[in-house]
């Protein structure tokens, strides 16, 4: 492999790392769009996972006004701006008895399961980089592509999204990201595209 590439992996790895992802956006909705006309157009709801750990629920139809559906923010780094598919962290607010607390989204894996669960967690470090393109749809970027040999560098969104009956805490059908280009293992995967709709 070329210095060069190995050189601004780390680069790449090493800016991620630093950088401050204090720049948020106005609250969201999250919407799904599907051929499933049952999941299209539904939010997307914060859902109780475990303490401070909330996943990502199918939820009913957007109802801006009973203040039910769930909002989110986009906090990306102070150095760049809203581009179109800047990367940063989903970002939804606990709401405790006498703090709030932003939390980011990170995906958690099984190890045994190409399907990944999109959690909110306290604290940055499981979470991970996502983006909205310039149809508002969210996605994740790659930058290594392993399917050839020796991997090689590349830059792709990718929008894996699929609404599925997982497991974490609880049984629910939730937001799934699939990993890698192979159908999910998991039977009840829908595929979906995620929408942000500024409230
Ligand atoms: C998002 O940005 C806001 C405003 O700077 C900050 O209070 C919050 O902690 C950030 N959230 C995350 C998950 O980084
Ligand atoms: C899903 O909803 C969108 C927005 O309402 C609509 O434009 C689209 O045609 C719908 N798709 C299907 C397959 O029903
Ligand atoms: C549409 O989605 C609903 C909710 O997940 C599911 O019960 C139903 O089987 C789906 N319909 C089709 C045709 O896949
Ligand atoms: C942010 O984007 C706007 C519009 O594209 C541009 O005018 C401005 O210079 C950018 N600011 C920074 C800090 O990059
Ligand atoms: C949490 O946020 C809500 C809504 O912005 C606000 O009304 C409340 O005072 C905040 N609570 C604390 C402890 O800051």
């Amino acid at each position: 492999m070329k210095a060069s590439f190995i050189a601004s992996l780390f680069a790449f790895a090493a800016a991620t790392a630093v950088a401050q992802y204090t720049t948020q956006s106005a609250p969201f909705y999250l919407i799904v769009l599907s051929q499933n006309a049952t999941l299209n157009g539904t939010a997307l709801d914060a859902c109780h996972e475990g303490a401070a750990i909330e996943g990502l629920c199918r939820g009913g139809s957007i109802a801006p006004s009973t203040a039910s559906t769930t909002l989110f923010q986009f906090n990306t780094s102070s150095s760049s701006n809203t581009t179109v598919d800047q990367a940063g962290y989903l970002s939804w607010e606990l709401r405790g008895g006498n703090f709030n607390l932003s939390e980011p989204m990170g995906l958690a894996f099984n190890p045994v399961s190409n399907v990944a669960v999109p959690l909110f967690t306290p604290g940055n470090e499981d979470s991970t980089l996502v983006s909205f393109d310039k149809n508002d749809l969210m996605n994740i970027g790659g930058y290594l592509d392993d399917r050839v040999v020796p991997p090689t560098q590349m830059t792709q969104q990718y929008y894996r999204w699929y609404i599925c009956t997982t497991y974490y805490g609880y049984t629910y059908e939730t937001l799934a990201w699939v990993l890698g280009q192979y159908p999910p293992e998991n039977p009840s995967c829908q595929k979906v595209h995620v929408k942000r709709v500024f409230a």
